[in-house]
């Protein structure tokens, strides 16, 4: 079977596979005599049982690269079918990476989960200086991201006019127009916008593209198959406050142009927020299925930051770069690590049998995969989560752990955080979260343990996915190699010491004997709000120039 075929099975392979395993431990155990003794060692086994399905070793996780990186060749020579199951590899037509020396003012708008941010820069007095930003986040109501397409953006117009207004107030001759229509502008006038909206986009030029699918709960009708500049336009348009949307970005797209504006040795953009996804600059000439956009390139090479010399007469060379939307929350492989509960999990989501590596990584989906486990281990041992009747200790399952959602990605760190005498921290958060009553600190050994396992196999997934990049990039195999910066945003990354932690040690561990010499050279860093910030820069580059 082709690995890219074979994708397509992973999950229900692995899934079946995996529950026999589970099944067998457990039948095994649960032939014992009751008693506390049985109890604990059942326990150990099921949570060893676990661990040995979610923590990849060496061989799988070499197996996992190799699927990965062939997936990367494969993705920039055709554009894969969208089917959530492999890398999409979308060109960007970024470019042109900032190089600190942009300036001007602009907006920017990051939609990049049920949070968006708007946010007002003003670049310039010195290279890599920012003169002032100002950001606002707002939550997105449930109805509005799984509603209507014109409500959506509506929303997004309504919050970022009252934004702008604040800072610009509409002027007297707005006075004259007719409700909810602004007195025609000159476009150069409108105020200039950068738009993340982070989710999988095919581009056709820098301010414009069409939504392939969506991901991260989203559902809303009437926008999948258009393109979101338009769309936000038409709304900004109905709200009376029109901007000029300069240009259309990938968050990780955003995050990379944000630190390199601040450091030329980024090359890789990294999101672990609420879904997950990367980045990296490529050369065109391994872009096979790479076309021009319309118009040609405003300065001869672009995201490479060597001068390039024109070959084809339009300014493009095999040695130009753009940076590379992966949606890798798409790739797939037979070999990723998975429980009976990643395919329930999988099941129950919006977009079920797509995006498992993002399912699998990302802070949408930790804390609910943690509770799925817990779940499983509660009803195999009844009494260790046991709800309270009536203030008591009644046997059965607390009713938290059987409900989706109720243990949070936040608590999931908190727990893999604890450092608490006797575990006080998790007995709180088991008790107050999942309505676990009196829990015991065996219970919460055993939540910490599922918890970490859990962080530890996204950790150990983003290692080997980076390393992948690495490879294919060729700076793995430098004699000499040079810096190279990761630039990283999204919450799992940014409040989740331990995971920044466990992916540091994945890395090293990954890399073996070649650590000593590459990891001096890796630089991975926090861009805090970089993805709504290099929204603002890359749109005050296509305006303003450099
Ligand atoms: C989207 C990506 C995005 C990532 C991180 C995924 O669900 O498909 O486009 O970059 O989430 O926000």
């Amino acid at each position: 079977m082709a690995p890219s075929t074979a994708a397509a099975t992973a999950t229900t392979a692995l899934a079946v596979g995996a529950a026999a395993g589970l099944a067998l431990v457990l039948a095994r155990l649960l032939r014992r005599p009751a008693g506390r003794q049985q109890d604990e060692e059942a326990l150990s086994a099921l949570l060893a049982a676990y661990r040995e399905q979610l923590i990849p070793g060496a061989d799988r996780l070499g197996r996992l690269n190799d699927d990965f990186r062939l997936q990367i060749a494969e993705g920039l020579v055709t554009d894969p079918p969208v089917d959530g199951k492999r890398m999409l590899m979308l060109p960007t037509y970024v470019t042109r990476m900032p190089d600190g020396t942009e300036q001007g003012g602009c907006y920017a708008l990051d939609l990049g989960g049920t949070n968006f941010r708007v946010m007002r820069v003003r670049l310039g007095d010195g290279k890599g200086h920012v003169h002032t930003c100002e950001v606002d986040e707002v939550s997105l109501p449930k109805e509005v991201y799984t509603g209507s397409g014109n409500d959506l953006f509506d929303f997004l117009a309504t919050t970022l006019k009252r934004f702008i207004d604040r800072h610009e107030p509409p002027s007297d001759d707005a006075a004259g127009a007719a409700p909810g229509e602004a007195p025609p502008r000159p476009p150069a006038s409108l105020p200039v916008l950068g738009f993340c909206f982070s989710f999988a986009i095919k581009q056709t030029a820098l301010d414009s593209g069409v939504l392939l699918d969506w991901t991260k709960g989203f559902t809303c009708s009437g926008v999948v198959g258009h393109d979101p500049v338009a769309l936000l336009s038409q709304a900004l348009q109905r709200v009376g406050r029109p901007c000029r949307v300069a240009a259309l970005l990938n968050d990780t797209v955003g995050v990379l142009a944000a630190q390199r504006y601040l450091d030329s040795d980024t090359q890789v953009g990294v999101i672990i927020g609420t879904g997950t996804n990367a980045c990296y600059v490529e050369k065109l000439g391994y872009l096979a299925k790479w076309t021009p956009p319309c118009t040609a390139p405003a300065a001869a090479n672009p995201a490479a930051s060597s001068p390039s010399t024109s070959s084809s007469g339009r300014g493009w060379t095999a040695e130009s770069a753009t940076a590379i939307n992966m949606e890798w929350g798409a790739f797939s492989s037979l070999h990723l690590p998975l429980c009976p509960e990643d395919a329930a999990l999988d099941a129950a989501s919006a977009n079920p049998g797509k995006y498992l590596f993002e399912k699998l990584l990302s802070g949408m989906f930790l804390g609910e995969a943690a509770r799925r486990i817990l779940a499983t281990v509660a009803q195999q041992l009844p009494g260790l989560f046991a709800c309270g009747r009536n203030g008591g200790g009644g046997s059965g399952v607390a009713a938290g752990l059987t409900t989706s959602g109720s243990l949070t990605s936040a608590t999931l760190s908190a727990v893999v955080e604890d450092r608490s005498l006797g575990l006080r921290t998790t007995r709180q958060l088991l008790q107050r979260e999942l309505g676990v009553a009196h829990p015991s600190l065996q219970a919460a050994r055993a939540a910490r343990d599922v918890c970490t396992m859990v962080a530890q196999r996204s950790a150990e997934l983003v290692a080997m996915a980076l390393l992948a990049i690495l490879e294919h990039t060729g700076w793995s195999r430098e004699a000499v190699p040079s810096r190279v910066t990761v630039a990283f945003d999204g919450g799992v990354y940014e409040r989740f010491g331990a995971y920044r932690r466990m992916l540091d040690e994945a890395l090293r561990r990954q890399l073996g004997p070649r650590a000593e010499r590459l990891m001096p050279h890796l630089r991975l860093v926090l861009t805090h709000d970089g993805s709504c910030f290099g929204a603002a820069v890359l749109a005050a580059a296509a305006v303003h120039g450099q």
